[in-house]
């Protein structure tokens, strides 16, 4: 059939789709392929919101954030405050397959990692801590979200997705986001689609997160019609809240491999797209609307 589909956020998606898209032209599933184009991201130390090299919280540390999910079986596995260990992503997947829970945290999250042999591993470089450094007069307002979640549709038409980040600049330790919450920063169900969030964690876990975007499609709707019913309910909450306009993005694959993404205003959300024979960038829209 040699048919696939692979969708990521941001322009530093393009490295994800670069990695996975080959994979899941070799037949690969999805979730191997998303989580192999989502490692790229985090060891990548030019991305300052994934894994290595992402600006550390509110005391130095970098806290990674990560969930992993399949669409044919709805497994699931997600990490939460995980230090000095570079792909979480990769974590999230044992947890998935070792253990007979969904999330690990912090501590426990990095004594697993290490048990299944991942290195130790400080994951600042010299141009993050002086990224840190240059805006910690302004600490206790946090800053920086730019997650990679990299949604996936392989051959045999599963559907897989990887969320990773390492979330908020200056958070406070302890902070867990959207990301490595299932139904908030990732959902997957082959019976509908996939979806993914990026932005304010707190903004999308108010909302409901992904898990409602993979509802509006099993209800009928496109993926570009989802994520725009998504936006505005985020457009409405943040107005009665009077935190409007929240910068939140979301992107959805459907279970035919269709694609969309939108934003909340001013949030200039591009995502990676690719299928045989073609990787592209493509502009989401802003939606004002409640
Ligand atoms: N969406 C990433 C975060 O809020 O940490």
């Amino acid at each position: 059939m040699n048919d696939y589909r692979i969708i990521a956020t941001w322009s530093f998606g393009k490295i994800a789709v670069e990695v996975a898209a080959p994979l899941l032209q070799k037949g690969k599933p999805a979730l191997d392929a998303a989580l192999a184009g989502a490692q790229a991201v985090e060891d990548d130390p030019k991305v300052n919101s994934v894994g290595y090299g992402g600006i550390p919280n509110s005391v130095g540390v970098v806290s990674l954030d990560a969930c992993v999910m399949d669409g044919k079986t709805l497994s699931c596995g997600a990490v939460g405050c995980l230090e000095n260990i570079k792909h979480a992503a990769a974590v999230a997947r044992l947890v998935m397959e070792k253990t007979p829970h969904i999330m690990l945290v912090g501590q426990g999250a990095q004594a697993f990692a290490l048990q299944h042999g991942f290195p130790l591993e400080s994951l600042v470089t010299p141009e993050s801590i002086a990224e840190w450094e240059k805006n910690r007069p302004k600490k206790g307002k946090t800053a920086g979200h730019d997650t990679v979640t990299v949604l996936a549709r392989d051959q045999s038409g599963t559907l897989g997705g990887v969320c990773t980040t390492s979330g908020l600049s200056y958070k406070l330790p302890g902070r867990v986001g959207d990301s490595p919450l299932i139904g908030s920063g990732l959902y997957v169900d082959d019976e509908a689609g996939a979806a993914g969030a990026t932005g304010v964690g707190e903004e999308i876990i108010r909302a409901g997160g992904a898990g409602l975007v993979v509802e509006f499609m099993r209800q009928g709707k496109t993926p570009q019609e989802a994520c725009e019913t998504m936006i505005r309910k985020v457009n409405r909450l943040a107005a009665r809240r009077g935190v409007h306009p929240a910068r939140v993005s979301f992107l959805a694959m459907d279970k035919r491999g269709r694609v969309g993404g939108a934003c909340s205003k001013g949030g200039k959300f591009v995502y990676a797209f690719g299928e045989p024979g073609k990787i592209e960038l493509i502009t989401a829209p802003e939606i004002e609307a409640l």
